[in-house]
């Protein structure tokens, strides 16, 4: 095991701090999980993550909970329960986390943002991720920047898996729309290696993809897994309109007319880690409804 380290982990409840501070736990580290509520915290301890109150959009709450660490994760989000969207929240969420290690002298700060930030998509959630990065970069600190596409964990989300149940996957986007993937353990998997060689990672943006399907191909490993044929429907985009947004169509567009382009093997060559396909995925998932957030 590399040395014993102490990390804060912004998102310790969610899915992708979640999946780092799982990471890192197994590696022997001592993880700090941040949330901003008080009955999470001994679900953290169960997990051998130690809680702590904070808020990313208080910088005072940070103080203390980045005393003495090696490195700090943190993600943003500009989700409500629901599908709502606050990109100046997401923001404020960054810049605050950002400013916070700054004063904390924290020797290296890893960052969650999304595949193609930079990539002038005019989403804006993804536009607001591009700004933190900026920040980020700007900011004086050691850096990475872990960059996810789409997570494979989205088939399983409360607000996919009736229609999946009800044997269709709906999305608007052509049949033949190839999509990247990634299994949100990767994640944690990439981000633990990165915490651990700071001098590796240092500077660095990676973009995380495990796999590339057509939506037919997602829709027909989905049927064998839930044992019942599910077929692909191109969605409307009124439909899509009416439920994510304006910032939820944009995204599909660029699905549709661009995509994520992340190289899996050069990723995989680079980290030394064999990214999980949807196979793979599938294999152990439990696709049942469970409480979540928009995808994206
Ligand atoms: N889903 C996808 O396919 C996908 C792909 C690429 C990128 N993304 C991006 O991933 C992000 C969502 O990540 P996720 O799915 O891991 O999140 P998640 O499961 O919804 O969890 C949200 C986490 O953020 C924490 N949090 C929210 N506001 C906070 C605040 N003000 N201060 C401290 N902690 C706060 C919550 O902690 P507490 O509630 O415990 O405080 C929770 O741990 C979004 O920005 C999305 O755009 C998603």
């Amino acid at each position: 095991m590399a040395e014993r380290m102490t990390i804060l982990v912004a998102g310790a409840t969610g899915q992708q701090g979640g999946s780092v501070a799982r990471a890192l736990v197994r590696r022997g580290h001592r993880v700090r999980g941040l949330t901003r509520s008080a009955e999470k915290i001994k679900d953290l301890k169960a997990l051998g993550i130690e809680g702590v109150r904070g808020d990313l959009t208080d910088k005072a709450s940070l103080a203390p909970a980045l005393r003495g660490v090696d490195a700090f994760f943190f993600m943003t989000t500009p989700f409500g329960p629901d599908f709502s969207v606050d990109v100046e929240k997401e923001v404020l969420q960054g810049t605050t986390a950002i400013d916070a290690a700054v004063g904390a002298h924290v020797p290296h700060v890893v960052m969650s943002s999304v595949a193609s930030a930079d990539g002038g998509t005019g989403i804006p959630h993804f536009e607001s991720k591009a700004e933190v990065e900026r920040h980020l970069k700007a900011s004086g600190l050691r850096y990475t920047v872990t960059r996810p596409v789409a997570f494979m964990e989205m088939y399983g989300s409360p607000w996919m898996l009736p229609q999946l149940q009800a044997g269709v996957l709906a999305q608007p986007m052509p049949a033949s729309t190839r999509q990247q993937i990634v299994a949100v353990r990767d994640i944690g998997e990439i981000a633990a290696r990165a915490i651990e060689n700071p001098s590796k990672a240092a500077g660095k943006t990676v973009e995380l993809a495990g796999d590339a399907l057509t939506m037919t191909d997602i829709a027909a490993r989905l049927s064998a897994k839930l044992g019942r044929p599910v077929r692909y429907v191109e969605q409307p985009d009124e439909e899509v309109l009416q439920r994510m947004g304006e910032d939820g169509m944009r995204m599909f567009r660029f699905f549709r007319e661009k995509g994520y382009r992340v190289d899996i093997p050069a990723l995989e060559r680079e980290w030394g880690y064999r990214m999980t396909r949807f196979d793979e995925y599938l294999k152990d998932a439990r696709l049942e409804p469970r409480p979540g957030p928009a995808w994206g």
